[in-house]
């Protein structure tokens, strides 16, 4: 998981985000051992911005990642305190791709599991 983290700092000095200034990095290992990483882009039209955490998912998923994925390390080089918690749509998207069990570790704050973060998640049952 200490590698994860490193590659999660290293990879968020190369986000995107000259409107927040809260730079993000996310490493995750799927379930060959293979590892992708992410940064937050942001962009003019705020909206559109994207956080690490599914911009490693995505990336991970396009390149042909095996899931579901092992484990997700998440940090911020520039959290003053703390770490930076998944937002919402980020734990919904974790919750799809990551085994129940696979640690989650937020950068200053823990280790978590998808269901921890985000219980009772939204699927479609018939
Ligand atoms: N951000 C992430 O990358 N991940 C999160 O889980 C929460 C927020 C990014 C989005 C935006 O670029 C910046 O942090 C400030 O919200």
């Amino acid at each position: 998981m200490q590698r994860l983290i490193a590659r999660a700092r290293e990879v968020a000095l190369r986000a995107y985000a000259p409107y927040s200034h809260f730079r993000v990095g996310a490493a995750l290992e799927d379930a060959n051992g293979s590892e992708y990483v992410g940064c937050n882009v942001e962009n003019a039209s705020y909206g559109l911005s994207i956080c690490a955490e599914r911009n490693a998912i995505f990336t991970a998923i396009a390149a042909g990642a095996s899931r579901p994925f092992r484990a997700l390390a998440v940090a911020c080089v520039d959290a003053s305190a703390g770490g930076c918690s998944p937002c919402g749509a980020c734990r919904q998207v974790i919750v799809e791709h990551f085994s129940r069990d696979a640690p989650i570790c937020v950068d200053g704050l823990g280790r978590f599991t998808s269901e921890q973060l985000l219980p009772d998640s939204f699927g479609l049952q018939a």
